[in-house]
């Protein structure tokens, strides 16, 4: 569980709950309401009405769920919370389940709605304050609330459900047939906006600066005396995630970075620079590039590589762990999008997490207890608070780079001499690309040593030399991409400096697949 604990929550000056249906876009209302500048979390749907009222936010968000309200151990509302005075809102799910608690009717649609329908505005409201009378909303209901019962006005329609917005005629209770935290919700943004300031009344003073402080609070007191170790991996969520422990524990931190010789160029370096020099971290480099190389000598199947890897790389870690004394926490930085299954526990979402590309992650057995301060944040909400802390946004802005690193971009066998050529290979790409001021703009970009030698000349003689592939992807979510309009003379600089540069290469080609079909990495 997040070391945010509910208790921190009550005492924030202003804050949003989320009572989770299990929605798959639950977490996203909360980072919705966020970015509003009001602090916001998910629990559990059933929470009590004195409990919430112990926590005193300033509004409740019932949040969409994939259950039928009427269905066998449909999760249910406590009627109570309606009692409180607090303003609230209903989203699909959360607006049936409130009807139904304030004697409505709910029914199953007689089609499935599902996608963009165009929402007419029927009665003015703050909720709809500054938004057009018509705009496209996104729907994705199976039931729908029928006869209204009179405490309750419709504000909204579409086409196929009269109800689509409605308020209770007394009381700030609102519900919402449609999703407006997604982007395919034409003025969702505004909308949330409008509920958090226009009706809960909150002015938006939470900052990022106050989840550190309040996350640095909450770890300090779970962690009393004890040591937490903290593994790098170079990239930006464990680097954030050091930076507050260090931030909240200072010297009780040890760092762990496993140099397995399959890092980008420098990576080593900029680690130490980083998490030695300038956060004074206790931090410990294990050069195990000889143990890995011998452990991937002569694998060449994609699979393979990753699961020796793997183990290798557990073994490395616990045993320099085990070193370490008074460790009982392992602190990860773990986001939210790596969280999947939204069971409950007591409070909050539990969760497992995804089981893949989770190559370099640690197995439960390990016998720390976790800290995973960010696993109800988002990415971009990561960054800030790195940017914040005060790590430089070369690291900040990096692009991810998978736990088997290079050797998933060394195709067919690893050896440390082919490693080093697409070492070289990539960090021209990489300078390139940040030369052009294109690095921010691509999502991913790399080199991959293929598995082949091609002919070239050279002066007055015939070469057969490796070749090196460019990627480079623009995407949302690394779940599809397409490759980046890269311009030619880039490309051509790159090329140039590569094959004169780097020993052993005569030819340079340039990725043009999209995902799908094609994967981003090439193995
Ligand atoms: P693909 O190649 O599946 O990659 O399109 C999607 C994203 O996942 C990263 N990736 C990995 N990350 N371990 C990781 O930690 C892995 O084994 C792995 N394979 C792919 C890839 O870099 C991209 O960002």
């Amino acid at each position: 569980m997040s070391t945010t604990s509910l208790e921190s929550l009550a005492i924030q000056s202003e804050s949003i709950l989320v009572l989770d249906f299990g929605s798959q876009t639950a977490q996203l209302i909360a980072r919705r309401v966020r970015d509003e500048n009001v602090f916001c979390q998910l629990v559990r749907h059933d929470l009590s009405a004195e409990r919430i009222r112990e926590l005193n936010p300033r509004g409740l968000i019932l949040s969409g769920g994939p259950a039928s309200v009427y269905a066998k151990g449909a999760p249910q509302v406590d009627p109570e919370i309606f009692e409180l005075g607090l303003p609230v809102l209903g989203i699909c799910y959360g607006m049936q389940a409130t009807c139904k608690a304030l004697g409505s009717e709910v029914r199953p649609g007689l089609s499935r709605e599902f996608g963009h329908t165009p929402l007419r505005v029927l009665e003015s409201d703050p909720l709809f304050s500054g938004l057009p009378q018509e705009f496209a909303v996104w729907m994705s209901h199976g039931d729908r609330v029928e006869n209204l019962h009179e405490q309750f006005v419709a504000l909204a329609a579409s086409d196929d459900c009269p109800n689509a917005a409605i308020r209770h005629r007394e009381r700030p209770i609102y519900g919402l047939q449609f999703h407006p935290e997604v982007t395919h919700t034409k003025f969702g943004k505004e909308l949330l906006a409008n509920f958090v300031h226009k009706i809960c009344g909150c002015t938006g003073t939470w900052k990022i600066s106050s989840f550190i402080d309040q996350e640095c609070a909450a770890i300090k007191e779970r962690v009393g005396k004890s040591r937490v170790i903290c593994g790098l991996s170079g990239g930006v969520d464990s680097s954030v995630a050091a930076a507050l422990l260090f931030r909240a524990i200072g010297s009780q931190l040890s760092c762990i970075f496993v140099d397995n010789g399959l890092l980008r160029k420098g990576e080593q370096q900029q680690v130490r620079e980083q998490f030695s020099d300038h956060f004074k971290t206790d931090l410990h480099v294990v050069d195990a590039e000889s143990l890995f190389l011998r452990e991937l000598a002569g694998k060449t199947e994609p699979q393979d590589k990753r699961k020796t890897i793997g183990r290798v790389f557990i073994d490395v870690f616990r045993s320099e762990a085990k070193a370490i004394p008074d460790a009982h926490f392992l602190a990860q930085g773990t986001l939210y999008p790596d969280v999947i299954e939204s069971g409950m526990n007591q409070d909050g979402p539990a969760a497992t997490i995804k089981a893949h590309h989770n190559v370099g992650g640690l197995p439960a057995e390990l016998g720390f207890e976790l800290i995973e301060p960010f696993r109800m944040l988002f990415k971009d909400e990561v960054r800030r608070i790195g940017l914040e802390l005060g790590l430089p946004e070369s690291l900040i802005w990096r692009h991810p780079f998978p736990g088997p690193g290079l050797a998933v971009r060394c195709l067919g066998e690893i050896t440390k001499p082919r490693l080093d050529t697409l070492r070289e290979a990539d960090a021209i790409f990489l300078e390139e690309l940040t030369r052009a001021g294109l690095y921010r703009e691509v999502q991913q970009a790399f080199a991959v040593l293929l598995p082949l030698q091609t002919v070239g000349v050279m002066g007055d003689a015939r070469t057969y030399e490796d070749v090196i592939a460019l990627r480079s992807v623009d995407t949302d979510n690394f779940m599809t991409a397409d490759w980046s309009r890269l311009p030619y003379d880039l490309l051509q600089r790159v090329s140039t400096r590569i094959i004169n540069t780097v020993r052993g290469v005569n030819r340079v080609v340039y990725d043009v697949s999209s995902k799908p079909p094609s994967t981003i990495e090439w193995e």
